[in-house]
């Protein structure tokens, strides 16, 4: 791959009919609003008894699906909990923390690292009832590319050769050196579902409600508990309410921002 000519230089969205979507969220402009949504964000582990309807649960689960994701690939799952028994199993293997206890929802986020190759032709399927003709570079990205640099084989078997490949031609060229393995696979995919999570606590936050970020559980039990698959990774699970006296444990700390803001 050339570092002035390949994949990435050559998707330049100057195809036809491609002028209709420049303008798509361009005008927006508020930043008051958005530091006021962030600021108001809080980890919340009490709530009230009170129900989110249905209609304010589900625009939050919109505002997750459109997060950003690697390769717009979407290996990602968003599960709203509403059998009782399995929300009591997962409240159980949440160590019955209260965040999940006292949760009116409790939405599972879940990374599906092996769907790539599912959504790399559903994608490729897409382009064919897109109003804008697909540019032939991503055609090739999702029917070679991306198959290349998400391929890491049976039990890992392809590792080696990746590495190898990379570390070779990683010498004279830029090469994707992740993922080679079914771990960097997952990273991949936890990456952007972790995105997403974090759309969808701001968006119940918009409407009112607070949310709770959990990893405290046992995610063998959870999947157990929703009958997922070994390859599915549990990323978080988000407990949402209206948030009860006490439900905020202390003020908001974070440490001083020249410890983690860096110029370079
Ligand atoms: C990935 C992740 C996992 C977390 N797991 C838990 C958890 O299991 N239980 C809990 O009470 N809080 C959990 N938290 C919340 C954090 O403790 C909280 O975000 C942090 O203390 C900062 O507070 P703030 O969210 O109010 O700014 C988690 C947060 C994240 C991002």
């Amino acid at each position: 791959m050339s570092d002035k000519k390949n994949v990435f230089t050559e998707m330049n969205g100057s195809f036809t009919g491609n002028d209709q979507f420049q303008k798509e969220g361009a005008d927006y402009y508020n930043p008051d609003a958005f530091r006021e949504l962030v600021k108001a964000r809080r980890s919340v582990r009490k709530f009230t008894t009170e129900q989110i309807p249905d209609v304010i649960v589900d625009d939050c689960l919109e505002m997750a699906l459109l997060a950003p994701n690697s390769s717009n690939l979407q290996t990602w799952e968003f599960y709203r909990i509403k059998t009782d028994s399995i929300k009591k199993d997962i409240v159980h293997a949440c160590f019955s923390q209260p965040a999940a206890a006292t949760a009116a929802e409790l939405i599972v986020c879940v990374a599906q690292p092996t769907h790539w190759r599912a959504h790399c032709k559903q994608m490729l399927e897409y382009f064919k009832t897109m109003p804008v003709e697909t540019p032939k570079s991503a055609l090739v990205y999702y029917s070679k590319l991306a198959p290349f640099v998400y391929t890491v084989g049976f039990l890992n078997s392809l590792t080696p050769f990746k590495w190898l490949f990379n570390t070779v031609v990683g010498m004279f060229k830029v090469v994707p050196r992740e993922p080679i393995s079914s771990i960097g696979l997952a990273l991949w995919s936890i990456k952007s579902c972790a995105l997403a999570s974090e759309n969808l606590m701001l968006a119940f936050r918009s409407h009112g409600y607070d949310t709770c970020p959990m990893e405290g559980y046992d995610s063998c039990k959870v999947k157990d508990a929703m009958g997922l698959s070994r390859s599915a990774k549990v990323v978080m699970i988000v407990g949402a309410g209206k948030r009860a006296d006490g439900g905020l444990y202390g003020p908001r700390v974070r440490f001083p921002r020249e410890q983690f803001l860096k110029t370079l």
